[in-house]
């Protein structure tokens, strides 16, 4: 694949995969992407999975024929991009290694040698000429791991942006962008949106025309959209307008009332309502939808003095990814002593600028007359 005259893509579908990162669902797959450069120097940037480290060398060979690499650049140290490092030094034993001094030092770690011979550290703003190509290195710490750098093409313009603006699902695999990519940042980067802030500021002085990601599409048109997604998602603001209610349910009580709740917002007029069973879906999708929109409601049992453990673990995702800056109410149930809103009140405490509905919903056991008015209280107050 051609992404330029002198860039050409070397990368690989990966469709054996069970799960990403040894959690994500990946039903479409996953792609390591890598590119080569063809210049005065040739520039291979970043392996791929160990698994498809025959099909990667494949690929560079038929892009390289006779020619030999003169540079791996290393944006990640992640094994999915960085696997076959050592082997691709024993095969190119001249070639050197470009990367940031964090990066060798994980090398080390990875590979019990940081190369010495090879190495030649890059850091914020340093420079690396092809000959009619130059790339800039800029700094991009915790997105996703504290050694990365992304690296700019100013002949080409040309961002590749090691994970960043990159999504679940292989290359081969026709799907929205949105949707996959959204799971996928949430999930591996959700946690760093200052970082990517940091990022997408350097990003923004620069006359950017192609982005190439480590995992999905090489984006080519249409870059604001990307990068207006990429913004919301970092600063933690709403996408869309509308309601999660996120729920588990032991006897199908608290399913209940959680359904009454959707359907007196829908006849209120709420156009975006998702409803989600906890203990019966990706959790990565959940948490996905939770920043996607505006409002949130928890519905959930009593549980062990607790709450019921799926929901426990997905508001732990959630504030771990500093859930921020919108709108959270709250369903509970138990048979002799409701604890549940409590104790997801205090699971959301260090969470900014969450304003928490006066009105909630109590159900001991099974759903009252005055469950009912509650729910329509509550629906009123999210409208
Ligand atoms: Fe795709 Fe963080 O590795």
């Amino acid at each position: 694949m051609e992404i330029t005259k002198d860039i050409k893509y070397v990368g690989v579908n990966d469709h054996k995969i069970d799960l990403f990162e040894g959690q994500y669902e990946v039903p479409n797959g996953m792609a390591y992407n890598s590119y080569v450069i063809l210049d005065e120097k040739i520039a291979v940037m970043d392996t791929v999975d160990l698994a498809f480290k025959d099909e990667w060398f494949s690929n560079l060979k038929k892009v390289l024929g006779d020619k030999k690499p003169d540079y791996l650049l290393v944006h990640h140290m992640e094994p999915d991009h960085s696997a076959n490092i050592a082997d691709f030094i024993k095969s190119y034993p001249e070639a050197k290694i470009v990367s940031s001094e964090k990066a060798f030092a994980i090398m080390k770690n990875f590979f019990k040698t940081d190369f010495k011979e090879n190495q030649v550290v890059v850091g914020e703003g340093d420079k690396l000429n092809l000959g009619k190509h130059e790339l800039t290195f800029i700094t991009a710490p915790m997105v996703h791991w504290p050694e990365v750098v992304v690296s700019y093409d100013s002949t080409d313009k040309i961002l590749f942006s090691a994970d960043g603006f990159g999504k679940f699902g292989a290359l081969d695999v026709e799907e929205d962008w949105a949707c996959e990519a959204r799971r996928y940042y949430f999930g591996i980067v959700g946690k760093y949106g200052g970082q990517v802030q940091k990022l997408l500021s350097k990003a923004s002085g620069l006359d950017i025309r192609i982005i190439c990601p480590l995992h999905g599409p090489v984006l080519t048109e249409n870059l604001e959209y990307y990068l207006d997604l990429y913004n919301k998602w970092s600063s933690y603001t709403p996408e869309e307008e509308g309601v999660l209610i996120a729920y588990t349910s032991v006897y199908g009580n608290t399913k209940k009332a959680v359904f009454e709740l959707e359907k007196v917002l829908k006849e209120k007029g709420v156009k975006k309502v998702v409803v989600t069973d906890l203990a019966r879906s990706d959790i990565a999708e959940n948490v996905e939808d939770a920043f996607r929109y505006s409002k949130l409601v928890l519905a959930t049992t009593t549980y062990n003095g607790e709450i019921f453990p799926f929901m426990r673990e997905f508001i732990h995702e959630l504030a771990e990814r500093n859930y921020s800056n919108r709108k959270v109410a709250f369903i509970e149930n138990g048979s002799w002593m409701p604890m549940a809103k409590k104790v997801m009140l205090k699971m959301l405490e260090n969470s900014k600028n969450i304003e928490y509905c006066e009105n909630s919903v109590k159900i001991l056991s099974s759903i009252s007359d005055e469950n009912i008015e509650e729910i329509n209280n509550l629906a009123d107050e999210l409208l």
